[in-house]
């Protein structure tokens, strides 16, 4: 059969906390054109432990990239037309791993993982100087949120890790730099590399200089030589080189050119170039990150700073003020895995709609604690309001307000930071094509949300970083370049005064939750 004529392709690795995902576009007009999603398995060994297994996700990384080329040959598209590759991910999650093997030392401990508290409260009390030491150079509040801190904990605690490192064959990297360095030829010459927005993330990183904070890393014991180099999002770090028997193969030799963090990926696939716009992604967590130019401004309210991308070795860094939340769709797994109330997590919407309400009842999911504004480690998850009459889709319709009671709480802190509120909010990420939740969030923020048809926002970033690398030339970052993607626009449909309400009883709800740990 005759192959469909495209312009260039460009293919994109997302890899989430919940999935991995493979993606090829168009880079004339953004369109979708093939994509796989593998879930991945989260381990929970002991009360606040969250692991995974980086050979796990390497693998999904590779059947991503076979289903999708699959299922584009079934379409008549040449795969030889995909020019260059984007990862995009999963940010803090830490893996430690051996170069000369290329085995992993120990499950990656995700970013969600609480194990390291004590080693927090430790660190807290032998601060240099003042309590904005770690924050000045980093943006970030000292929290379990962060790798240096996993890090430490991988060197205090796995033999395994502490003798490679005295053997000097240890390497460090988010997932971003256990992926590229994997693709790139892994034992045979991978390349050890990370992005600025990745680097940001780890509290090791100087967000001014853009370098490896040497007095940060002593403040951690961190050794450097273990760090990977810090390069641009947008430029040819390597060639694909899989010593793979699988059909990823095809695309030997295609550079791998875009890398970012997941939210900064998603920044960047919604446009928000200037200074001032925002957006919000509904993934296993919830973050909302407001593109501040190239001034690094310092949040009042609870948020942080941080890199949010420099598409270009020798182009302009720019930085954003993030709103974290670390549980939006998670609670959906959460009531799909563990109450059994739902088979799939598209029924939660099928649940929520069936009643259309909560009734009064308020769930905080704050399973792994409270990230923004109030970083309170000390909170656990409650589901309150609770009468007999109260059902599951009561509780599946509170587990959905409670993702947008959330937004809601870091975009207030996101205007008073900015100080001029946001007329509406962009969105993007998996949980955006459930209209009751997009509804929901438009009455409780009470100004319109604004979704593109095409979910996969984070993808399409990393793929646009990827296409825009010199060398690589295919993508012009305009809004031409586009033209797939359409918006779809929810108002608010309740009065202020009832939107009002429901905010103030969920705050109630959310200061219940906090302190129950001590
Ligand atoms: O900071 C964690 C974040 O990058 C995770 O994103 O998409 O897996 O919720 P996601």
């Amino acid at each position: 059969a005759k192959k469909a004529v495209l312009g260039p392709l460009v293919g994109a690795v997302d890899q989430g906390t919940s999935s991995t995902r493979f993606l090829v576009f168009n880079s004339k007009t953004a369109e979708l054109l093939s994509h796989h999603q593998v879930e991945i398995k989260q381990e929970f060994p002991r009360e606040g432990w969250v692991e995974q297994d980086p050979k796990e996700i390497l693998q999904s990384v590779y059947e991503c990239i076979e289903k999708t080329c699959e299922k584009l040959g079934q379409l008549n598209i040449d795969i030889s037309n995909i020019k260059a590759i984007g990862v995009s991910n999963q940010r803090e999650t830490t893996v430690v791993w051996d170069k000369l093997t290329g085995e992993p030392l120990y499950n990656a401990l995700v970013w969600l993982d609480l194990r390291t508290q004590s080693t927090v409260e430790n660190l807290s009390k032998r601060i240099p100087g003042n309590n904005n030491f770690v924050k000045s150079k980093t943006g970030l509040p000292l929290s379990t949120y962060f790798s240096a801190v996993k890090l430490r904990w991988l060197l205090d605690n796995v033999r395994k890790v502490q003798k490679a490192v005295e053997e000097n064959r240890a390497l460090f990297g988010t997932i971003d730099s256990w992926l590229i360095w994997s693709l790139t030829g892994g034992v045979n010459g991978g390349v050890h590399c990370t992005d600025v927005t990745n680097a940001s993330r780890t509290m090791l990183f100087n967000i001014h200089s853009l370098e490896w904070d040497k007095e940060l890393c002593e403040f951690f014991e961190i050794p450097m030589e273990i760090l990977p180099n810090v390069r641009s999002s947008s430029e040819i770090y390597g060639l694909m080189k899989i010593s793979h028997s699988l059909k990823a193969g095809a695309l030997e030799g295609v550079p791998i050119s875009g890398c970012l963090g997941d939210q900064s990926a998603a920044l960047v696939g919604q446009m928000c170039f200037q200074d001032g716009q925002a957006k919000n992604t509904y993934g296993t967590g919830c973050f909302l990150l407001c593109n501040t130019g190239h001034k690094c401004v310092f949040s009042e309210h609870g948020l942080l700073t941080t890199v949010a991308y420099k598409l270009g070795r020798d182009k302009p860094v720019y930085y954003a003020l993030e709103g974290s939340v670390a549980i939006a769709g998670a609670v959906i797994r959460w009531l799909r895995d563990n109450l059994g109330i739902i088979k799939s997590s598209e029924e939660i919407e099928k649940l929520a709609k069936e009643v259309g309400t909560s009734y009064g009842c308020y769930f905080v999911p704050a399973f792994s604690g409270l990230y923004a504004p109030y970083w309170e480690p000390s909170a656990r998850g409650i589901i309150c309001g609770l009468t007999q009459f109260t059902n599951k889709c009561h509780i599946a319709f509170a587990a959905l307000e409670a993702v947008c009671f959330q937004t809601r709480e870091i975009l207030d802190a996101m205007n008073r930071d900015c100080g001029i509120p946001l007329s509406h909010l962009q969105v993007d990420g998996g949980m955006t094509s459930n209209k009751i939740l997009m509804q929901l969030q438009a009455d409780i923020l009470y100004i319109p949300v604004v979704k593109p048809s095409m979910p996969e926002t984070t993808a399409l970033g990393a793929a646009m970083a990827a296409g825009a690398a010199e060398g690589v030339g295919v993508w012009s970052l305009e809004p031409e370049d586009l033209s797939a993607v359409t918006m779809e626009r929810f108002e608010p449909q309740i009065n202020a005064e009832e939107s009002e309400i429901r905010y103030s009883t969920w705050k109630k709800a959310v200061m219940k939750s906090i302190g129950w740990v001590t």
